[in-house]
């Protein structure tokens, strides 16, 4: 076990009438000059822009607009964000979305306080000293950055672009507004891919170099296995607002570090599935899927207990003693039939619909290595070898 501190300072205002009090909290945290941040329609299309806009306006706090993040949330939309929040001396920033919008919201509260310029803190030239207060009201339950410490931005700049993650308490969002129904509207492709990435931000701690935190394993399989039921269930039903709501409260559970309590975080599917957001744009959720059975089949021969607990508690797989491995394999197997009954593809030709050639994966390994000088993960430390090999098995 791994000592560990947990810090969760995001109110999360959960339910229907959730969004009433969207002034009041801005208020709360400090807010008079608020830039209102949102993606590429869905916001302004269900009413909920309009609506915060309006509460905003009632309470006398002044607004400024900037819409048209898109999902795998890009650099020169951080630096109009930035220029307009120092023109405008905003105080505040609320998203409205998803994680690509409050990941957008984030990076421009980190610039707005920083001189230099801002792609220095994904490029590891510094760290994040200040962040202008940002809020969220959440749209579509999946990558957990309405509680994480996590933003992801993708530099458009370069000619091969660079996805980036920066981690610090400072960006956590001050509040979280969560209302399920606003997601009754999610496409059944996001829906699934939603479901995918808060099963993968919870499977990405429990598959790690630890096991001996039965407190935190029973928190991470109750989470794993209500997800992966309520996903069958909003995907017959959408307008299910008791599934939609245990996804949605899910979605935070898995990435505000609850899960990695005495563990650490493993997130080598991540960092090659962000190549390939990266290189193609795909949605994240589906990358992860497309890459999980790949990593999972490559690690687990050293780790095989650990995929059995997983197969067993929460796959549903009956375990065979006299063949643990075989068992930890139809865990595996559980998970990527999974993956194809919500609509997930289970391999970068099934992403893609092509493979991926020799010479892209060399690409996204030369990223994610950082030219060969890092590893990736815990349960193993995977070095470029590895990762050719895991892009390599799943591309069929
Ligand atoms: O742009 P709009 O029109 O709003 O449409 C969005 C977008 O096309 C749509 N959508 C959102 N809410 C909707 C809706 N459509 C209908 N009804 C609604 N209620 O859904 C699409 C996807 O939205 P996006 O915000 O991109 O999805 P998600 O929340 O999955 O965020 C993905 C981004 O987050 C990063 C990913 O890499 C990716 O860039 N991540 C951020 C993390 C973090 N900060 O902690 C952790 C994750 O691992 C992840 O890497
Ligand atoms: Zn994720």
């Amino acid at each position: 076990m791994k000592d560990f501190v947990y810090y969760t300072p995001t109110r999360v205002v959960f339910g229907k009438e959730s969004e009433e009090q969207v002034a009041t909290l801005v208020q709360q945290f400090g807010g008079s000059r608020v830039l209102v941040h949102y993606g590429g329609g869905s916001a302004r299309r269900s009413g909920l822009l309009d609506k915060a806009l309006a509460l905003l306006k009632r309470a006398g706090i002044h607004t400024v607009e900037l819409g048209g993040v898109v999902p795998n949330p890009v650099l020169s939309m951080v630096r109009r964000g930035i220029e307009l929040c120092r023109n405008e001396q905003v105080d505040f920033i609320l998203a409205i979305g998803g994680g690509s919008v409050i990941d957008s919201a984030k990076a421009i509260a980190y610039g707005v306080c920083y001189d230099g310029d801002v792609w220095d803190l994904w490029a590891g030239k510094a760290r994040p000293q200040a962040c202008v207060p940002v809020g969220c009201m959440l749209t579509i339950p999946a990558a957990g950055s309405e509680m994480s410490s996590s933003c992801v931005i993708t530099n458009d700049e370069t000619p091969h672009p660079l996805k980036r993650g920066v981690n610090s308490d400072l960006c956590r969002c001050k509040f979280a507004i969560m209302n399920p129904e606003r997601t009754f509207t999610l496409p059944p492709y996001q829906t699934a891919a939603g479901a995918t990435d808060i099963m993968m931000h919870t499977m990405e701690r429990y598959f790690c170099r630890f096991d001996d935190m039965p407190l935190t394993d029973a928190l991470a399989e109750g989470l794993l296995r209500t997800v992966r039921d309520s996903a069958i269930e909003v995907l017959r039903n959408p307008t299910d607002y008791r599934h939609r709501a245990q996804i949605m409260w899910a979605g935070s559970l898995a990435h505000n570090d609850l899960t990695e309590c005495g563990y650490e975080k493993d997130f080598a599917t991540h960092r090659l599935e962000h190549e390939l957001s990266a290189m193609f744009g795909v949605t994240h959720g589906a990358g992860l899927a497309a890459l999980w059975g790949s990593w999972a089949r490559y690690v687990m021969p050293r780790h095989v207990n650990r995929f059995v607990q997983f197969a067993v508690n929460v796959m549903g797989v009956t375990c065979d003693f006299a063949d643990l491995e075989r068992t930890a394999m139809l865990g595996i197997e559980a998970m990527e039939q999974w993956y194809r009954q919500i609509g997930m593809p289970t391999s970068i030709v099934e992403l893609l619909d092509r493979p991926v050639t020799d010479e892209e994966i060399a690409t996204m390994v030369q990223t994610a290595s950082r030219g060969g000088t890092i590893t990736l993960g815990s349960i193993e430390a995977l070095d470029t070898e590895a990762m050719t090999a895991i892009y390599h098995i799943a591309n069929h």
